[in-house]
């Protein structure tokens, strides 16, 4: 026989784990839907390095007047999918179609000045 405080016990642990893995299986999927812009996968992927506004931290600046300006298309492409130095690859966890998202987004941002 379990008694009724032990059984009581189990289940607020249970209740705690469901909780848990709910927040951490939401925390993952980081909001970014299949649809999301350019400027929302930037804010969810890249903002945390390069910061908001572009202007870098972690990583190189991107924004207007830096030197990812004068980069060519290619350039971009491959340091996403690739990685470069502390910059994780995106190859994995962004499609091809969320690269050139991001990567225009970027561009908008320096051509805007
Ligand atoms: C964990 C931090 C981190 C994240 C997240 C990150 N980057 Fe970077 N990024 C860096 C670092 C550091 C560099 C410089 C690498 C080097 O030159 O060694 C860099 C370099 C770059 C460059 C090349 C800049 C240049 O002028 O050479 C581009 C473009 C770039 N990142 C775009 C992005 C984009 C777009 C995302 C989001 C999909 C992103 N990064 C996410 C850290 C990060």
């Amino acid at each position: 026989m379990v008694e009724t405080g032990a059984l009581r016990r189990v289940w607020m642990v249970a209740l705690v784990l469901i909780v848990l893995c709910a927040t951490v299986l939401a925390g993952c999927g980081d909001g970014l839907d299949a649809n999301a812009s350019g400027e929302e996968i930037y804010n969810a992927r890249c903002s945390s390095c390069h910061r908001r506004d572009l202007s870098g931290g972690i990583g190189s600046p991107l924004g207007p007047g830096s030197e990812a300006v004068d980069r060519p298309l290619e350039y971009y492409e491959i340091t996403i999918m690739s990685g470069k130095g502390r910059m994780p690859s995106f190859r994995s966890s962004l499609t091809e179609e969320q690269i050139s998202r991001v990567i225009d987004y970027v561009i908008s941002v320096q051509e805007a000045g």
